[in-house]
């Protein structure tokens, strides 16, 4: 089984990053053929500035090693080094109906929020496709707002099927439903853009005055509380082990337990799941040859990927 994702370079990866699509994806490495790669042409369409990006870049690539990404297990690459994404991704375009991108909930809350509307945001989700389908994934590990994005990339590979012959695996997003939204501070998803997130490795002070910070009811201190509809215990629960969140909610529920109480026990899970991660980040930020090797020989690898799907797509329409 081949498992393809992928996460854009647009700014310090948090929380909601790291349980929705990261942790899932890293332990795919175990299941299958992955490959993980580092967004940085979609990045384009948020991020403008070349040193912005550039950096933002390496920290992912920086991130994901540190998190337990295992360059012998995953394939891990910079989507820019396999420029035949970008080639296969015009192939796709002539099999995508323009009200099928129209759909796209990305796209429309990215021009809600003010980005300003361009092509690369609007075709955005066939170059996903293009990522895809150019592995021949059969599995997407991805958070849930990502969702509509594999749907769509199965709507054209089908189409491309249909029209010029079997060239594309058909796949199949990969959401687990236990971390599909991990909330911010203020409840919502989490989001850089919402400015509700945690940074998984920003500055520890900062971190944990964000914990501080989270948005709790006004239940009085001795009262009995309900866990479940806390947003403490909710970020609580993606650290516990099963025993932990049981005598968490325990607290909660026999009252003289405060919120103050549960935010310090959770900035102490955050910080013992997030140390060793952090200790290994900068030993890897020591050695910038060896991660641009990892990342070399990973593309080596995809694009060897890349050009035989594409030589197929080609080949089908009639462009050899
Ligand atoms: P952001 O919303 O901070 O800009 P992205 O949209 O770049 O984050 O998301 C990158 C990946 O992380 C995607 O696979 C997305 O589904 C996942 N992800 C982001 N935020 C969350 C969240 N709060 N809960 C679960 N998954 C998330
Ligand atoms: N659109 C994804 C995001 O914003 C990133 C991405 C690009 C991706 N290409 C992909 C994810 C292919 C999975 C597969 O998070």
């Amino acid at each position: 089984m081949r498992i393809l994702s992928g996460i854009q370079p647009s700014g310090k990866l948090h929380l909601g990053n790291y349980f929705g699509m990261m942790k899932p994806a890293l332990e795919l490495q175990e299941k299958g053929d992955a490959f993980l790669f580092i967004a940085n042409y979609h990045a384009l369409t948020t991020v403008t500035d070349a040193a912005r990006l550039r950096t933002a870049t390496w920290d992912v690539a920086l991130d994901f090693l540190a998190c337990g990404l295992d360059p012998d297990r995953t394939v891990f690459f910079r989507q820019s080094d396999v420029p035949e994404v970008t080639e296969l991704s015009w192939l796709l375009s002539v099999v995508t109906p323009m009200g099928l991108l129209e759909r796209c909930h990305s796209y429309k809350d990215k021009v809600a929020r003010g980005i300003a509307s361009n092509h690369g945001l609007f075709a955005y989700p066939v170059l996903m496709a293009a990522d895809i389908l150019a592995v021949q994934s059969n599995l997407v590990p991805v958070g849930r707002d990502q969702k509509q994005h594999v749907e769509v990339t199965r709507d054209l590979a089908i189409k491309f099927n249909n029209q010029y012959g079997p060239v594309f695996t058909i796949p199949e997003p990969s959401i687990r439903d236990e971390v599909a939204v991990v909330p911010g501070l203020d409840g919502e998803k989490m989001s850089k853009s919402y400015d509700n997130h945690i940074e998984l490795f920003g500055d520890e002070k900062e971190a944990r005055s964000r914990v501080m910070r989270i948005v709790t009811d006004s239940t009085p201190l001795e009262s009995p509380k309900n866990p479940d509809a806390c947003r403490v215990f909710a970020l609580y629960k993606l650290f516990a082990t099963p025993e932990e969140l049981q005598a968490m909610a325990d607290r909660y529920r026999a009252g003289g337990f405060g919120y103050g109480e549960a935010k310090k026990a959770l900035w102490v899970k955050i910080q013992e799941t997030l140390a060793p991660f952090r200790h290994r980040r900068e030993e890897l930020a020591r050695q910038p040859d060896f991660v641009e090797s990892i990342l070399r020989q990973g593309a080596a690898r995809a694009r060897a990927e890349a050009r035989r799907t594409l030589a197929a797509a080609r080949r089908a329409m009639g462009l050899d």
